[in-house]
């Protein structure tokens, strides 16, 4: 199968497959405990059905949204991943000139291997997310913020879901880590690919610049899980990220909202957006997906902050039905991380591109021409 033979979500993910050693594919296809909220992410939205109306004109569609006080072209962005380097080599590089390409916005996140400066200068017209982790060593969060503000990022998102690790059990059994270190089962799978093994090893060498001046990460492998557990601080709580807006003094998001009494919480420390989101699963499995909840959360605070989504996003119709819930914009994450995965930069970009035909379609079919004409009478549930 090639990149033209993709032609959705489920193509790109299949070629991901085939082209990534099997513990990177299941760090990216994987998620926590029994995977019971990653699966439930895509299967809510079929539980609620669109109503379309017709013969309203629709020639031409305006897809473009204003959220976090940045105008994007389309009401989807490339949500902050991390390790994209380990995906493709192009990694960052790919997904931020894929987002500029389509005027959206671009994710970049604190376990980047590409440093935000060189994505900011890269690409000056198309607005950045850094995403913030809350580290123990609160010397490197004031650095860490510091750094982001100096180089001009639109939007500060910190995480709130992953106080500590996700129980992810196909990077147990793989031992998947950053940087590698392989058990025999996994040396296995990059010897059967070739092609990724030769790309990673003559390019520019795999690191993560936002953390390495301060954490070190060269001293041997770690996973995920225990970067989140040993790393990062369970003691944060709302004084902090007070602190944290108060410091920041800009456009500040908080990810992995999922309750109302959270999103008040965060309306009074003055943020500006929340994402509600279970981290695509992969933090507390049995988590509500994120489509499921947001109408309540829309209601209690969409008045006064960006309501955003992100989870298991697969079809332009799944994006108009968020939108129509109230969200602002959703964010997609494995979405664009297959297509990176099977083919760097071309494969983001055909995926932005079917995402963005598909809405334009959907658009059409429900009888709108712009964001704002979405709204709940569209949807029935059932
Ligand atoms: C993950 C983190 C790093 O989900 O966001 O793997």
């Amino acid at each position: 199968m090639r990149l033209a033979a993709c032609h959705n979500f489920h193509d790109f993910r299949a070629l991901a497959r085939r082209r990534l050693p099997g513990p990177i594919f299941d760090y990216i296809d994987g998620a926590a405990d029994d995977e019971v909220s990653y699966r439930r992410n895509t299967a809510s939205f079929e539980q609620c059905d669109l109503v379309p109306n017709v013969l309203r004109g629709v020639a031409r569609v305006d897809t473009s949204v204003v959220v976090m006080g940045q105008k994007l072209a389309l009401p989807f962005y490339c949500s902050p991943t991390a390790v994209q380097r380990l995906f493709h080599y192009q990694g960052e590089h790919a997904v931020a000139a894929a987002a500029a390409k389509f005027g959206t916005l671009f994710g970049v996140s604190s376990l980047g291997t590409v440093d935000l400066e060189t994505l900011r200068r890269a690409h000056p017209g198309t607005p950045q997310v850094y995403q913030f982790y809350f580290h123990k060593d609160r010397g490197l969060n004031r650095a860490m913020l510091e750094r982001a503000k100096a180089a001009g990022v639109e939007v500060m998102m910190l995480t709130v879901d992953s106080i500590t690790g996700g129980n992810r059990e196909r990077d147990v059994r793989t031992g998947f880590s950053i940087p590698f270190r392989l058990n025999l089962a996994g040396l296995a799978q990059f010897v059967a690919k070739p092609r990724w093994a030769w790309n990673y090893l003559t390019h520019e060498r795999f690191s993560l610049p936002q953390l390495d001046q301060h954490v070190p990460m060269d001293g041997g492998a770690m996973s995920i899980s225990r970067y989140f557990t040993e790393l990062l601080d369970p003691a944060m709580a709302w004084d902090d990220v007070a602190e944290m807006v108060r410091l920041w003094s800009g456009q500040f998001c908080l990810k992995g909202i999922m309750s109302v009494a959270d999103a008040k919480r965060a309306v009074e420390i003055g943020c500006t957006g929340i994402v509600v989101s279970n981290h695509g699963g992969r933090q507390l499995d049995g988590s509500r997906a994120a489509f499921d909840q947001l109408a309540e959360i829309v209601d209690a605070v969409g008045d006064q902050i960006d309501v955003i989504m992100d989870g298991g996003i697969q079809r332009g119709t799944h994006v108009l039905k968020a939108l129509s819930l109230g969200a602002k914009a959703v964010g997609i994450g494995r979405y664009y991380l297959y297509p990176l995965a099977a083919a760097g930069q071309a494969g983001v970009e055909h995926a932005l591109g079917l995402l963005r035909t598909e809405i334009e379609r959907d658009m059409k079919l429900m009888g709108v021409t712009s964001i704002a004409q979405l709204t709940r009478d569209n949807l029935r549930f059932r």
